[in-house]
């Protein structure tokens, strides 16, 4: 088992990706930890997983130390976190405002730098490696005109990787992302509603359908685990051929 042992944070873990990202963690042998806004779903996958829930809404950055403080308290250490929580929009420019720009960038990027530099102040103390891995999206590397607050907050979290990675290097802690393309999740599927739009989106990406929730999990178990200890401050993209295709 690659985290046999290891004790991970999984923040967003109710739901979707960091779900799913919970799940996989747990058959690899980590503790998990789920820290979400969504209660009901948050205890489920806690159940799931045999780890435990953590109510947090991380838009109160104020709340972040201690409940990553009583996980480590809880658990006995804490090795990895998983910035996983986010928030997506749709918005034309003209019609955003400063509260959905406000919102954006607490939960997806603020949030993430805090509660990584919350798990470095632990993760160094311990002295034992410790791994980031934030997710961003390959929103962060292209623009559509039409999610631009949250391409500004996934581009922010790839910046915010490197420099992390910088900053703790000299502490065995290593900060990577994954990049995935466009993976059915709660956050998603209402576009299955839109006419034509399946078709339409199999059709641009080369390996002709969407990324699944396990294919984006299995890069953050990687880049988890101690095969990826040679690497830091990079993104894997995870998005059959997306952004490779012009
Ligand atoms: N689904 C995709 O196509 C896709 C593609 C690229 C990147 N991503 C990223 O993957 C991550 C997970 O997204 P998903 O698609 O699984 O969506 P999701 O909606 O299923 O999961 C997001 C989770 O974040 C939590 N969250 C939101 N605001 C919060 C807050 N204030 N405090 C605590 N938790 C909060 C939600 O409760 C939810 O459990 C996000 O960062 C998203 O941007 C998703």
């Amino acid at each position: 088992m690659r985290l046999q042992g290891k004790v991970s944070v999984v923040t967003g873990g109710a739901s979707g990706i960091g779900r799913q990202t919970a799940l996989t963690f747990a058959r690899e042998g980590s503790k998990v930890a789920i820290v979400d806004i969504k209660r009901e779903e948050g205890e489920k996958t806690a159940k799931e997983v045999g780890g435990a829930f953590f109510y947090c809404d991380l838009v109160q950055i104020s709340g972040i130390a201690g409940v990553l403080d009583q996980i480590n308290e809880r658990f006995g250490g804490l090795d990895i976190l998983v910035n996983c929580a986010g928030l997506a929009n749709r918005t034309p420019i003209e019609d955003i405002s400063e509260e959905e720009w406000d919102l954006l960038n607490n939960v997806n990027l603020k949030a993430a730098f805090f509660a990584s530099k919350e798990a470095c102040r632990i993760m160094k103390a311990q002295g034992t490696a410790g791994k980031i891995v934030n997710m961003a999206s390959i929103r962060g590397l292209q623009a559509d005109g039409r999610h631009t607050i949250y391409d500004v907050t996934k581009a922010g979290m790839l910046a915010m990787t490197r420099s992390f990675a910088v900053a703790f290097a000299k502490d065995g802690i290593k900060v990577n992302a994954v990049c995935p393309g466009y993976v059915l999740t709660p956050m998603t599927e209402h576009n299955l509603n839109r006419k034509d739009w399946y078709a339409w989106i199999c059709e641009r990406i080369p390996v002709g359908r969407l990324t699944e929730m396990q294919e984006v999990a299995d890069a953050v178990l990687f880049l988890a685990s101690d095969e990826a200890k040679g690497i830091t401050g990079q993104q894997i993209v995870v998005d059959g051929g997306w952004t490779v295709h012009d």
